[in-house]
């Protein structure tokens, strides 16, 4: 049996090792200035009317080492992996599945003939309510149209449909307010439906397994809620929608046919806003935005598809990133989106790469000895200049960080705008070249890579096109580190650890645990004050 090279047997591995050495010779500002600065390292990609534009001149990065990180793809197989993908394959092999998001948003004929039915049925079934619901077609059980949306979801059940949310609902005015509850503290609850009038209140319940136990939990409290409010059992079937994939649960919890949407186990939870799991996005923007959305990741799963990895702009982005994270050793990778609708794509892509390609062992089992991701963390410019940045200009640890532009806003308020973009100019240029000063607390010290990404304008197809390129940025360093980035076991110890405890914290005995736990368990319960 012929067994897979680990990456860091590879050639071309060994290549950017000694490669590596010789780059942290240099300033990234020189290394910037002679290979050619934005002139050479910018690629501009078009897309339907819409351009998106990947900056990496502030990258270490010259053509030898570019050549090198695509020969590292080609060395673990990226073009056969990538079609693997999209063919539906059984990639994720800890759990059996194919991993097939793209067939979401592929227009019919295009997607495997496996799902081409059964999506397309979803999709416009979904497209359909959502419609109805914001044009108050479909009303709630006293008549009345609904007005507010609570959607109950968690991780990718939330994460996704919650920056699409909030990203694009300003530029479609109507009257749907949107709530989310992802977290089980009950405060949480409480403030999200505070208010709310259960006439006029839609309850989606996503959950692709309908066990998770924050959105079961608030599901059941939501229903508490409404009951309490309505004393109508049949009502519940007129106000409660789910997504799963659970759909007998979803039943037993007294949701009806017409309100229950699938998701398949081929389509992974951070994966996931693509299908009716997006259904208040479509609630938001109505189905024809929503399918735009799909377009625009459709745009760039062809673009991912067909583009030579020399060009392709996800592929260029996790192999810089690569570069950065295994031979620059750079180990954390803030999120910097220059726009205030893009405030939780922070979150999002925390999510996305972490829960992905946060593994340590490769696919068939074996331990990785190399680093996969790093930590990713950010949060919206300018607010974070007044926060983080400090650390970022002179603390002492390495980062990189993807500044997110987008060219045109959808305000008027042009000064607001320019500044905007000035500042995140400014932040980008003084990490790569700092300053030095006669002062050593006024010096900069400078030398951090960034990447930049600009979209013309923040629509449902620029930013479907966005986050299918992360998407594919994590798939790609999947291939490159030889890991699985579709499943997620390690969620899995601290779900079962809890269980115990909340019964211990409820007054049986703690015997058993390992003294740490049982301390703290005892010194809750001490600490409860009866009511
Ligand atoms: O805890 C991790 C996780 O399984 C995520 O991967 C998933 O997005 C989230 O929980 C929610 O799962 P579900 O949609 O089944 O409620």
């Amino acid at each position: 049996m012929t067994t897979t090279p680990k990456p860091q047997d590879l050639p071309a591995w060994k290549r950017l090792t000694r490669m590596a050495e010789q780059s942290i010779q240099s300033r990234l500002s020189e290394i910037s200035e002679t290979t050619g600065g934005f002139e050479h390292s910018s690629h501009r990609l078009t897309l339907g009317n819409h351009e998106l534009m990947l900056d990496l001149s502030k990258q270490r990065l010259d053509q030898k080492t570019l050549a090198t990180l695509v020969q590292l793809a080609n060395e673990r197989g990226f073009e056969g992996q990538r079609k693997l993908l999209f063919d539906g394959a059984q990639i994720n092999t800890s759990e059996h599945r194919s991993a097939l998001h793209t067939a979401l948003r592929a227009p019919f004929a295009e997607r495997p003939a496996l799902v081409r039915d059964t999506v397309e049925e979803t999709l416009q079934r979904f497209g359909r309510f959502a419609d109805a619901v914001r044009t108050g077609a479909r009303r709630g059980f006293t008549g009345k149209s609904f007005s507010d949306i609570v959607h109950i979801g968690i991780g990718g059940s939330y994460l996704g449909p919650r920056l699409v949310v909030d990203a694009l609902h300003a530029q479609y005015p109507e009257s749907l307010r949107f709530h989310f509850l992802a977290n089980i503290d009950g405060a949480a609850i409480d403030r999200c439906l505070a208010g709310l009038n259960p006439e006029t209140t839609l309850i989606i319940l996503a959950s692709k397994s309908f066990t998770t136990l924050e959105t079961r939990v608030n599901g059941t409290s939501a229903r508490s809620w409404f009951l309490e409010r309505t004393t109508d059992e049949k009502a519940v079937a007129e106000h409660f929608v789910a997504v799963t994939g659970n759909i007998d649960a979803a039943r037993a919890f007294g949701i009806s046919d017409d309100f229950l949407f699938p998701v398949w186990d081929w389509v992974g939870g951070r994966f996931s806003l693509w299908s009716a799991v997006g259904l208040p996005i479509a609630m938001a923007i109505g189905a024809a935005g929503f399918q735009e959305l799909l377009n625009g990741a459709n745009a760039m799963d062809r673009h991912f598809l067909n583009a030579p990895i020399e060009n392709n702009l996800p592929a260029l982005l996790a192999l810089t990133d690569v570069w950065n994270y295994n031979f620059l050793g750079v180990n954390n990778h803030a999120i910097l989106p220059y726009d205030h609708r893009l405030s939780r794509l922070p979150d999002y892509l925390q999510q996305l790469q972490m829960e992905s390609n946060g593994k340590s062992v490769h696919v068939d089992g074996t331990p990785v000895g190399i680093h996969t991701m790093p930590v990713i963390w950010g949060g919206e410019g300018t607010n974070g200049q007044h926060a983080f940045h400090q650390l970022m200009h002179q603390g002492t640890r390495s980062f990189t960080a993807d500044f997110i532009l987008i060219a045109n806003a959808d305000h008027k308020h042009d000064t607001h705008q320019r500044w905007l973009l000035a500042s995140a100019l400014g932040q980008s240029q003084a990490m790569m070249i700092g300053e030095q000063s006669e002062l050593s607390h006024r010096t900069v010290a400078g030398d951090h890579a960034t990447t930049t990404l600009v979209l013309d304008q923040l629509t449902p197809f620029t930013l479907g096109a966005l986050l299918a390129m992360y998407e594919h940025k994590v798939f790609c360093q999947g291939v490159i580190w030889n890991i699985n980035s579709f499943d997620q076991w390690g969620v899995e110890l601290g779900k079962q650890l809890a269980e115990p405890v909340f019964e211990q914290l409820g007054g049986n005995s703690t015997l058993g645990q390992e003294t740490s736990t049982k301390g703290l368990i005892d010194y809750l319960k001490d600490q409860k004050r009866s009511e």
